[in-house]
């Protein structure tokens, strides 16, 4: 039996709780849905999930009211930051009803949402901003149209997305990022268009290493295009100064452009991985919790949820598995001789957990 099932059930702890290697819990990340509207070769490769895929039915996602409770949990154990993500978040109807009941709880000091922007109308940037939406991630891997469209296999416009962008930095977000991955052989072209593009401007450039989740994306290290390549390569054209973290935790390391025109940041998951600092949980669409992104298995909190637990019951049983976490996949990956993604039990989708 896992041993947060056989958990006492007492009051759940006033202060923050720390895994097996000392990480208190902080963040937390809910996909309120597995589906998207986009085929990202990285995330859902269309041969993969194409008409047969058997995505979550409605009636198995959690309810607004559902998620909220969860998270109030978690709350109770340290969580400050939530990220609601997907697949794509904009996707489930009226998500501003679960952006309000979320903004109202005390304690929360940060809510977010990760998009590919596809979606985000100026009036569902104003609606989301109003319902108290703090800050937007939005997915862009490339300004040439037919990369991108390469890269994202959607038939809809670059010019869309670039609205949508728009329309995130001029609802007053009090940050707008923007997250492009980059693969070598694919759009490592992109790179300096990209940062011309947005130096300056009310947003801020991230480049993430091509990481190996889930089973789908054929991840191999030699297309991994890295932190350090990328910093190389814009240095030499835009010169960078490196920057301190915003909190601990963060998960990008932050440069700044020397001439003022803002900063950028990159995520280096595969070639400098950050577990030792990883304060984050992730809860599927459907309820379960995972302690890491490339995780096999979650813990079903949704049973819990039907049998009509206490807020604080909930906490203690969520308490219990952070406890026990140990998780540091890329850490591990690191020191594997010749990491090729694959291994022998299958992890969790990208777009079933949301990133
Ligand atoms: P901020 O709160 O703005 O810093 O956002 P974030 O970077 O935490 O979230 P976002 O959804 O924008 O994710 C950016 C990239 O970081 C994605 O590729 C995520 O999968 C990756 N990422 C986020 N958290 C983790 C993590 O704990 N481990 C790993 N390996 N990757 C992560
Ligand atoms: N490697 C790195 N980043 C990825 N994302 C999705 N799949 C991958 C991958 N295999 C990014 C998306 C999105 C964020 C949540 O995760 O681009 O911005
Ligand atoms: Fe959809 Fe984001 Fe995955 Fe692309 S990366 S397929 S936009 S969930
Ligand atoms: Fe955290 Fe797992 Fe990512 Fe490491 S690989 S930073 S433990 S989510």
């Amino acid at each position: 039996m896992n041993p947060a099932e056989s958990a006492p059930l007492t009051a759940p702890p006033s202060r923050p709780i720390s895994d097996r290697r000392g990480r208190t819990l902080r963040d937390l990340r809910v996909s309120v849905t597995d589906r998207c509207n986009f085929r990202c070769g990285y995330c859902m490769p269309k041969d993969v999930f194409g008409r047969g895929y058997r995505f979550l039915s409605k009636n198995q996602l959690l309810s607004y009211a559902e998620i909220e409770k969860l998270v109030r949990a978690f709350i109770r154990l340290g969580v400050r930051k939530v990220r609601l993500s997907g697949g794509e978040p904009l996707l489930r109807p009226d998500l501003e009803e679960l952006v309000r009941r979320l903004a109202r709880l005390e304690k929360l000091d940060d809510l977010a949402l990760t998009t590919n922007a596809s979606l985000l109308t100026a009036a569902r940037a104003e609606s989301l901003k109003q319902a108290g939406l703090r800050r937007v991630n939005i997915s862009l891997d490339a300004l040439d149209e037919k990369i991108y469209r390469n890269i994202n296999q959607i038939q809809s416009p670059l010019a869309d997305i670039l609205q949508g962008i728009e329309h995130a930095m001029a609802a007053g977000f009090d940050s707008v990022k923007i997250n492009m991955v980059v693969q070598k052989g694919v759009n490592v072209s992109e790179i300096i268009p990209m940062v011309r593009y947005f130096r300056g401007r009310a947003a801020v450039l991230r480049f993430i290493e091509f990481m190996d989740v889930g089973n789908h994306n054929q991840w191999s290290l030699r297309q991994v295009f890295t932190a350090q390549q990328i910093i190389d390569r814009i240095h030499a054209q835009y010169p960078l100064q490196p920057l301190h973290a915003n909190y601990h935790g963060e998960v990008a390391k932050r440069w700044r452009h020397v001439d003022g025109k803002g900063e950028i940041g990159v995520i280096a998951s595969i070639s400098q991985p950050f577990c030792g600092g990883c304060v984050r949980a992730r809860l599927s669409a459907v309820g379960e919790l995972y302690t890491c992104l490339f995780a096999r298995a979650g813990f079903d909190l949704r049973k819990f949820l039907k049998l009509n637990r206490s807020e604080a019951e909930l906490a203690t049983q969520i308490g219990a598995l952070w406890r026990n976490r140990q998780d540091q996949y890329s850490a591990e990956r690191l020191l594997r001789p010749q990491p090729t993604g694959e291994t022998n039990s299958r992890k969790v989708e990208m777009s079933y957990i949301g990133g």
